[in-house]
């Protein structure tokens, strides 16, 4: 047993990574719900799902007039918690990440109402941690979500640039969120190691960051598709 302690204390010591990223997002139609499940194929995350806690509301009747009256509310009243609708409880401590990166999709050119009522409770507990952004909407600019963003997270240290996904965009969104990830320099957020640095390396072990083995004593990794893995005990993003 106790032989057993230690391995797994090593295995587990070899896995370590200097950064935790969580992954905060709500999703009507599930446009980022696709988009949260590529972007966690391609970085290591927790991840939760902000749920309204009122059930079965369509948001897209009469011209998506619950979703219209939700935003007009906080937007009369965003310093009062009852212009939010409630959600159900989150599980979630967020002084146990470094960098947070939220899904929000756009409604009237502002962040989804029940979104914002996560932001409202959890935002100022996010001080100075890494704040990434990614929105989806049909067609409108995303600088209003931008600004939701950054009232309810009033001291946050902001990635830039956030990512815009337009709806139609979806199916494409693992190669944006790809670029993207290099654009705001995401492997120094997270500590993830260069991989030239590995590159002289007679061979390689390739485990996923989910810790199971990819390959033994491999040659080349030029195979492997993009994304992160342990190579020979290190993080890195290919
Ligand atoms: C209540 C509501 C209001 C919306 N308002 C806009 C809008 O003003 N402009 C726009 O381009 N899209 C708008 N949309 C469309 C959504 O932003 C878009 O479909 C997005 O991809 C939804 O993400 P989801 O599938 O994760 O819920 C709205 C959607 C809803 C439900």
């Amino acid at each position: 047993m106790k032989k057993l302690m230690t391995i797994m204390a090593m295995v587990m010591a070899v896995f370590a990574v200097n950064a935790k990223t969580l992954v905060v997002y709500y999703s009507y139609t599930s446009n980022v719900h696709n988009i949260v499940n590529e972007l966690t194929k391609q970085i290591e995350a927790d991840v939760v799902r902000v749920e309204p806690a009122e059930k079965g509301l369509d948001y897209a009747a009469n011209n998506y007039a619950i979703g219209s009256a939700q935003i007009a509310a906080i937007r009369n009243n965003p310093t009062d918690a009852s212009s939010y609708p409630v959600i159900d409880p989150v599980d979630v401590n967020v002084a146990d990440y470094d960098c947070i990166i939220i899904g929000a999709p756009l409604w009237w050119s502002q962040m989804a109402a029940p979104l914002q009522t996560f932001l409202f409770h959890n935002g100022p507990a996010m001080a100075g941690k890494k704040i990434g952004l990614i929105v989806s909407s049909a067609s409108s600019g995303i600088s209003g979500v931008e600004s939701d963003a950054k009232r309810l997270i009033p001291d946050g240290d902001f990635l830039s640039p956030s990512l815009w996904i337009k709806s139609a965009q979806t199916s494409n969104s693992a190669s944006m969120l790809q670029q993207w990830l290099r654009d705001i320099n995401y492997d120094a957020v997270a500590g993830v190691e260069n991989l030239q640095l590995d590159k002289s390396s007679e061979s390689f072990t390739v485990y996923s960051i989910s810790g199971s083995l990819i390959g033994k004593d491999l040659k080349s990794i030029d195979g492997l598709d993009k994304g992160v893995y342990i190579i020979n005990g290190k993080k890195i993003c290919k």
